[in-house]
């Protein structure tokens, strides 16, 4: 099922050169896509248009067949779409287990167990832990959120390449298994094969690569 959609979206910087041209693509429930292309070439600013952190200049993003500019953009942040930094981003004070239990009702140690941490991992201080733990801590929440849209901005980007390939693997289960829309920007090759679609950006243009 199809379940975002970017339909001919064009985006610039204030008057400068294009960022994105005409911009079509769709992306369905149970799958990963990695969206690749040189640096600077607007994998971030596309991420944000489908975020919902930023408008097109022309075109249109739906979820679920719904213009999000009509959703409300705020809405469709907190309630579709949940977002990877490489930075991890959790609150540092806290533990695994406090950080998922913030955005979900569900219990946090089982969600936690299935990306791999021990039960007293869960329970540690999540500076405590090491760069791979705190990001599956960071899947862990977007998981556990209602959202069906997971998005990733370089989320292995501070991760070594057989850390990646791990991640990328959990991310990659995580999407067939529990039925979620992950969207991945990435420069890791072991990240792009894991990907059941892979994109690339450049000249303004997205193209089908696999
Ligand atoms: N807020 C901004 N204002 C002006 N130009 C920007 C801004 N953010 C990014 N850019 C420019 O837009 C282009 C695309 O940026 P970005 O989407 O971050 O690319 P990528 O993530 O692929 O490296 C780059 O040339 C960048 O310098
Ligand atoms: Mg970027």
């Amino acid at each position: 099922m199809c379940i975002m959609e970017l339909e001919s979206v064009k985006y610039s910087y204030d008057g400068r050169k294009n960022i994105l041209k005409d911009v079509s693509a769709k992306f369905e429930t149970g799958r990963i896509y990695a969206i690749i292309g040189p640096s600077g070439c607007g994998k971030t600013t596309l991420l944000s248009l489908l975020g919902g952190l930023d408008s097109p200049d022309a075109g249109r993003v739906a979820y679920q067949g719904e213009d999000i500019e009509h959703t409300g953009l705020a809405n469709h942040r907190k309630k579709n779409v949940a977002f990877i930094f490489q930075s991890y981003n959790l609150i540092d004070y806290m533990t695994p287990a406090e950080n998922v239990a913030l955005i979900s009702k569900l219990p946090p140690l089982p969600i936690l167990q299935r990306l791999g941490l021990t039960r007293e991992e869960a329970g540690r201080n999540v500076l405590k832990l090491s760069g791979g733990q705190q990001q599956r801590v960071a899947i862990a929440r977007a998981l556990a959120s209602d959202a069906g849209v997971i998005l990733g901005d370089e989320p292995t980007g501070n991760l070594d390449e057989d850390t990646a390939e791990e991640i990328a693997g959990i991310l990659r289960e995580s999407a067939h298994k529990m039925n979620k829309c992950v969207v991945i920007v990435t420069h890791s090759n072991a990240m792009a094969k894991q990907a059941d679609e892979v994109l690339r950006l450049k000249k303004g243009e997205l193209i089908t690569v696999r």
